[in-house]
Parts: C-alpha cells; sequence; structure tokens
C-alpha cells in the first residue's frame, strides 16, 4: 500500500506559482533564475527535490557525496524533478571537539528549518558519518515531506601485514599493544592509516556502518544501501536510482510518517542485534521514533532485541569488514534470515512503495562465513542487556563482545555465574581518568570496576565516548585486557568493550552515580539485569545532603548552553525534549 499516485497541487507551488501573490513568485523565481533555472521549470510542476549534502573537507567520512550528488541529480533529473542541493551542518565524529553528539541536535534543527521554510517537495538525505544517519532521520519525521537516504558507504577493507584492520577498532587494539609495550608509536599510526585505505565512513560495524544500516532496516533507504562501499560503481548506481526514485515517492506522496512505524522501529532493533550493532544505536533510534511520534520504551532493547542472535561476522563483534559484509549480501541479507526466522514484520512499508518482505525476496546470504544462518550464529542472545539498579535507572551492555576471556574472569565464578563484585574507583572526567590510570596509590586490580561520571548529555557536553576504560598498564602487561566498566556516557561504536554504558540519569542531573566514591563495592547480576552500589538508601540519603555530587564544567559556548538547558537523557535519545512535539510540520509556511 502506497500513497496516492494522482497528481496534487505540490508545496513549492506556493512559492513560484501562486495566483493571488504573483510579487512573491517573481521574487522567487528572478534569484532562482540567476544560476540558470527557467521559469518553465519552476512553474511546470515538477517537483523540486532538495539533496541535503552532508559532505564537505571537514567531514571526509561524507565527502564521497560531493560526486555522488552528480549521479542523484542525473536520477531526479530523468525521472522530471528538479534538485536543489545544500549543505547540511556537519558532524564528524573522529575531529569535532568536545563530542560531535553535540551537533546531532543542532544539524537536525538546522535541516527542519530549511526542509521547512524553503520550496522543497521532497528531500534525499546524504547520510554516512555517525551522527548525519540520525539527525538526518530526526529531521525528516519531524517535517514528513517525502524523503529518502543515501549512505555514502564504507571505506574498502583495511589490511595491515596481512590481517584485516578495521578503523576505530584497530585503534582500541592497538592502545592496549601500545600501553603493554607491544607495538611503537610508528607502527599505531601505520596501523591506524591502514584501516583506512579509501573515500567512506568507518569500515566496522561502528556506529556509522550500524546506523545506515539501520536506515535500511527502518525502510528508509532503497534495498542495498546500506553497505556498498563508497568507492564500488555500485554506489554510484545507488545514487542514480535514489534520485529517481524520490521523484516517484513525490507522484505518491510516499512520507516518512507511513514508512516510520512502530513495527519499522521494532525491526531496526532486532537488526541491531543481528549486526553486532553500535550501543549507539539506542539512543539514535530512541530519538528517531520519538521524532516520528513512536512509542519507544527502555525496555523495547530487552524485550525485542535481546534474544536475537548474531549473525553478521563484522568487527567488533566478529572479525570482518564492511567490504565483504557487502559482498556476502549486506543488510538484505541479515534481514532475510530474520524474516525468516519470523521475527521481523515482513509487512513495514519502505521507500520502494512496497513492502519489506516483497524487498527481501530472493535476498539470501551469497556468504555464509560471513552472515551466518538464523540457526548457527556467532553468537546466542546478542543484543543489548538493560539492566538497572540503585546508580541508574537505565544503562544497556553490549553482549555480543563479551570475550572468552572477560566471560572466564569475571562472569564464570561457579555457582555465582554471571555475577561479579568489585571495587569501585571512580574518575570524574575523560581527563582524570587519564591523568590518574595509571597512579598505584589507586590500587587498581583484577577485582576493580572503573566508573566514570561527568560524561552524560549534561556534563561534557553532548556525551563522550568513555566508558571502555582501559585498565592500567602493569595489568595489561599481564595480559589482563579489560575490567568491568561503567558509566554515564557512551562508548564508540567500534569499541569492543562490554561496558555498562549511556546510563541514565546521569550524575549532572542528579543520578546516584555522583555519589558514588572509590572503594564503594559494586554488585553486577546479569541474571537479574542489576547493577547495585552496596549501600543502604540512608548512606545514599547522607551522601546526597553533604551535596558531594561533582562540579559541571562551564559552557564554553553558546550552543553547548543551549544544549544543555535542552536535551534529555540518553535513555530517552538525548533529544532537544521540546521539539518531539513538533511533528508533521509539511504545511506551507506563512508568505
Ligand atoms: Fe566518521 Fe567513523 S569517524 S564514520
Ligand atoms: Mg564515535
Amino acid at each position: 500500500m502506497t500513497g496516492q499516485t494522482k497528481k496534487h497541487r505540490l508545496r513549492s507551488q506556493d512559492w513560484f506559482d501562486d495566483p493571488e501573490r504573483i510579487d512573491m513568485a517573481a521574487l522567487y523565481l528572478e534569484r532562482f533564475m540567476n544560476f540558470g533555472l527557467t521559469p518553465e521549470e519552476l512553474r511546470s510542476g515538477k517537483p523540486i527535490v532538495g539533496i541535503a549534502q552532508s559532505g564537505s573537507d571537514i567531514n571526509p567520512c561524507n565527502r564521497i557525496h560531493i560526486d555522488l550528488a552528480r549521479r542523484v541529480r542525473d536520477g531526479i533529473r530523468d525521472a522530471g524533478g528538479i534538485p536543489l542541493e545544500f549543505p547540511v551542518h556537519p558532524t564528524f565524529e573522529n575531529c569535532r571537539r568536545p563530542t560531535a553528539a553535540l551537533d546531532r541536535n543542532l544539524a537536525y534543527l538546522g535541516l527542519v528549518e530549511i526542509l521547512h521554510g524553503y520550496p522543497l517537495d521532497a528531500v534525499v538525505l546524504t547520510t554516512g558519518c555517525d551522527k548525519s544517519t540520525p539527525m538526518a532521520l530526526m529531521a525528516a519525521a519531524t517535517v514528513d515531506i517525502p524523503a529518502i537516504v543515501l549512505s555514502g558507504g564504507p571505506m574498502l577493507d583495511g589490511w595491515h601485514d596481512g590481517k584485516l584492520v578495521g578503523s576505530g577498532t584497530v585503534i582500541w587494539q592497538s592502545r592496549r599493544k601500545l600501553a603493554a609495550g607491544e607495538i611503537d608509536e610508528d607502527e599505531f599510526i601505520s596501523r591506524a592509516a591502514d584501516s583506512a585505505p579509501s573515500a567512506g565512513h568507518c569500515n566496522t560495524m561502528g556506529t556509522a556502518l550500524t546506523m545506515n544500516s539501520l536506515a535500511e532496516a527502518l525502510g528508509m533507504s532503497l534495498p542495498g544501501c546500506g553497505a556498498i562501499p563508497a568507492a564500488y560503481r555500485e554506489r554510484g548506481q545507488m545514487a542514480y536510482r535514489t534520485g529517481r526514485r524520490i521523484v516517484e515517492m513525490v507522484d505518491e506522496d510516499l512520507r516518512p510518517s507511513q514508512i516510520l512505524t512502530r513495527a519499522a522501529i521494532v525491526n531496526a532493533i532486532v537488526t541491531n542485534s543481528a549486526l553486532g550493532g553500535s550501543t549507539n544505536a539506542q539512543p539514535h533510534l530512541v530519538a528517531i521514533a520519538r521524532h516520528a511520534g513512536v512509542e519507544i520504551s527502555p525496555d523495547d532493547w530487552q524485550t525485542h532485541g535481546y534474544d536475537v542472535p548474531l549473525l553478521a561476522d563484522v568487527q567488533p563483534a566478529g572479525r570482518y569488514l564492511g567490504e565483504r559484509f557487502h559482498r556476502a549480501g549486506g543488510v538484505p541479507a541479515v534481514m532475510w534470515e530474520l524474516m525468516q526466522a519470523g521475527v521481523i514484520a515482513p509487512d513495514a512499508l519502505t521507500v520502494t512503495g512496497r513492502i519489506l518482505g516483497e524487498n527481501l525476496d530472493g535476498r539470501e546470504a551469497r556468504d555464509r562465513d560471513v552472515i551466518r544462518p538464523y540457526d548457527q550464529p556467532l553468537r546466542e542472545r546478542a543484543g543489548f542487556m538493560v539492566l538497572s539498579g540503585n546508580l541508574f535507572d537505565f544503562a544497556i551492555m553490549k553482549t555480543s563482545v563479551i570475550s572468552d576471556e572477560f566471560r572466564r574472569r569475571f562472569l564464570s565464578r561457579p555457582g555465582q555465574e554471571g555475577v561479579f563484585e568489585g571495587r569501585a574507583v571512580v574518575f570524574d572526567s575523560a581527563e582524570e581518568y587519564h591523568a590518574r590510570i595509571n597512579d598505584p596509590t589507586l590500587e587498581i586490580d583484577e577485582g576493580t570496576i572503573l566508573v566514570i561520571r561527568g560524561a552524560g548529555p549534561l556534563g561534557w557536553p553532548g556525551s563522550a565516548e568513555v566508558v571502555n576504560m582501559q585498565p592500567p598498564d602493569a595489568l595489561l602487561r599481564q595480559g589482563i585486557t579489560s575490567l568491568p566498566t561503567i558509566g554515564d556516557g557512551r562508548q564508540s561504536g567500534t569499541s569492543d568493550s562490554p561496558s555498562i554504558l549511556n546510563a541514565s540519569p546521569e550524575s549532572a542531573a542528579g543520578g546516584n552515580l555522583g555519589l558514588l566514591r572509590t572503594g564503594d563495592r559494586i554488585c553486577v547480576d546479569l541474571n537479574t539485569r542489576r547493577c547495585d552500589a552496596l549501600l543502604s538508601d540512608e548512606e545514599f540519603l547522607r551522601r546526597g545532603e553533604e551535596g558531594t555530587t561533582p562540579a559541571v564544567p562551564e559552557s564554553q559556548t553558546p550552543w553547548q548552553a543551549l544544549y544543555r538547558q535542552t536535551v534529555g537523557q540518553l535513555r530517552d535519545g538525548a533529544v532537544i525534549e521540546d521539539a518531539v512535539r513538533f511533528r508533521q510540520v509539511v504545511c506551507t509556511p506563512p508568505r
């Protein structure tokens, strides 16, 4: 079932073809004509399609879109539309300080205003680097003009000394080896460079590949779009087809509100588990759902996601990288498995105008080494575990990256499987962690749980990717490569750490993590999904009255201050809370 197919009046005609305001139409027309467009084009009822350009020199992960936009334009023109390309605020994950997460909501606001305030009948959302995908989908959900995602695609697979090296993941692995004295700094940089061999976004199943895969799982991009490497010829072909398709979507009046339904969101949660997707998918998908007006509960991750097996053998949960994943069949092949197993809804509508089940017809995996059958997974129950306790109401743990070593060391005590108790060592910031992790007076050993706070949306601000704290160098040299970690921040989607993270409420919002002290004992029970400090309610009360919660640093820019005034917690998507009431604002703005 798609939208209507008969020709309807386009919103762009209210700018260019308003018989009651020829003065305004002339004003709009003359300036678009000054780069060569003609009044015949602009007044003929052809759909005007925006290309939201996310690529630039300060967003290298998305830079391929500068080239791809030419093929998008060709597709739009060939299908009878008029392309108008415009820039969106960059969100370059690796480089933006203090964090690109601060800019997701800013870029969202900017894109909403562009889609609402300019004569656009539809939009192609160019996505890639982590936040560029959720921010685009959040804006498309708010405005609700026909919209389609075009991913830029991952980099080619990285190789170093005959071994695959994936972006991000190689950094976390190499910094452990550097600290243990196994490699030097030149070797570290050489490995990092080899992980990034071409244009494109991260080639691991980090946040970028996860979110582009989930855009596809949501039905918001053409089938197969999520994982085609940026450098492949198929990427340019996908750009052309995406351009053609968005014009048809205008004719069909097929909008995000018909696609971003509760069924689509749950499909994405399930698919994320099978992909071994990033922990950042949790706040991003919640944000998309909330802007789309879809009810989503923190428990949905446990109820719908946790029991799903890991099918994609892609780093950091597995071995391979994006290029091989694409050649194995990519997202459609994973979803084909999930559909055969009956764990996703095949009747969800997609941008093709067809339902998901029709799109997946015949898309079985081509390489079973990379994409496993549902009944022969890499791991059973590979989704996010949702935890709560007296330190926070909500946190998640990515169980697909629990290594055998971590399981043996911390989760396999006879009679107490899945339970670990340890002494907390608490850091108030990433700076303090880096300054003090090797301080022998902290007495960090195998019985320590590392805790970081002040890293949530208010504390950082934007929320920092710091919870995957590595142990002190002395422990690394003994072969102890990870300790249990807890925090109110996030961690990179490329990290292989099974941290307890995204804890909400954060310490800066009055969460009890702010009252924890080094030396307190913490018990984590994965059987009951509890994480508790072994402190009485009275002790929490007493510490609260003492007012010992760590201070929140000053905002350094106007947006940081505004962000802090408007943002919610990671559990709730860290959205601008007052923005979620604006939905389907597609109406023509006042002249
Ligand atoms: Fe941009 Fe990973 S840093 S995709
Ligand atoms: Mg990141």
